[in-house]
């Protein structure tokens, strides 16, 4: 099978917003939009006054879609579900939306089963696993070294992919190729914070990444020894197509006789 190798380039990047969102009470989702002029008989519930109007979005209680854009049938799903997973992505790439498709929530547990997640990036997959990279004392690194299993999950249009599996830290040489691609602050940006998860003030950080841009001028930056990658091996794939009356398609794959057995799931 193919080694396929995505976004190498991809880096994180916010759009900047200036609506801020607050609940004000179950199932009632307002957003407070800063404007520039304010209305001199501003009647809205806003108590805190900061030049701020409110307006009003749809109940959280309203909000729904109905799925209509696609279909996932026994006999179009490709039997291999790396090449399925490609398929997919190769179609979320191609909507061009403003959505990063490589985005995935990874999800880990520690020894005594306590459950976190958050989202990192998939740098490469193949037939082997799906690859991110990520801080080796990071809270999501020392759950994987006690409880060497993860989920990842990826949102795209109208679907969703869940595939679980064990994990392995990728070889060092892998790291280090990957390490060489990334813009150099993102790698200065790497070794800015050796204990990811303890907590920091800004201004630590910032002093932390100019003594490290001093320390490496004119130089290459070498990949940290706490940084690299995990890959998730995976034992089991669910493809989730929404559709109509939420009668979605689900089909899960298991290992089967060095192969693959593909089941469909209730919605
Ligand atoms: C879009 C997006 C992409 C991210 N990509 C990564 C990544 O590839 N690797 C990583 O370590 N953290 C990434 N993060 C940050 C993580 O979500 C998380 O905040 C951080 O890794 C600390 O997680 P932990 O304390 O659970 O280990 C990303 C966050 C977002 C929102």
């Amino acid at each position: 099978m193919n080694f396929y190798s995505i976004f190498r380039s991809s880096s994180l990047s916010f759009s900047s917003s200036k609506s801020r969102v607050i609940l004000f009470r179950s199932g009632d989702l307002r957003s407070v939009i800063p404007t520039p002029t304010p209305k001199s008989n501003n009647n809205n519930k806003n108590t805190n006054n900061n030049d701020m109007t409110l307006t009003e979005d749809p109940p959280l209680s309203e909000m729904r879609r109905d799925y209509q854009e696609g279909h996932l049938e026994e006999t179009e799903i490709l039997s291999d579900p790396f090449q399925q997973f490609q398929k997919w992505l190769h179609e979320e790439v191609n909507l061009k939306n403003d959505k990063e498709p490589n985005a995935m929530t990874l999800s880990t547990c520690t020894k005594d089963a306590k459950p976190s997640a958050r989202i990192v990036l998939l740098k490469d997959f193949d037939e082997n696993g799906f690859v991110f990279y990520t801080n080796y004392n990071s809270r999501k690194s020392k759950e994987l070294i006690e409880n060497p299993f993860a989920s990842i999950t990826f949102y795209w249009t109208q679907r969703q992919i869940r595939i679980e599996g064990s994990v392995v830290k990728v070889s060092k040489e892998q790291s280090e190729a990957y390490f060489k691609t990334r813009p150099r602050a993102s790698q200065i940006g790497a070794w800015v914070s050796e204990y990811q998860s303890s907590e920091i003030t800004k201004q630590q950080l910032v002093e932390s990444q100019t003594k490290l841009e001093e320390k490496f001028e004119g130089a290459e930056v070498p990949m940290p020894p706490f940084w690299g990658g995990w890959r998730v091996i995976p034992s089991s794939f669910e493809f989730w197509q929404g559709r109509g009356g939420r009668i979605h398609d689900r089909l899960f794959f298991k290992p089967h006789n060095k192969g693959w057995e593909i089941s469909r799931l209730s919605p």
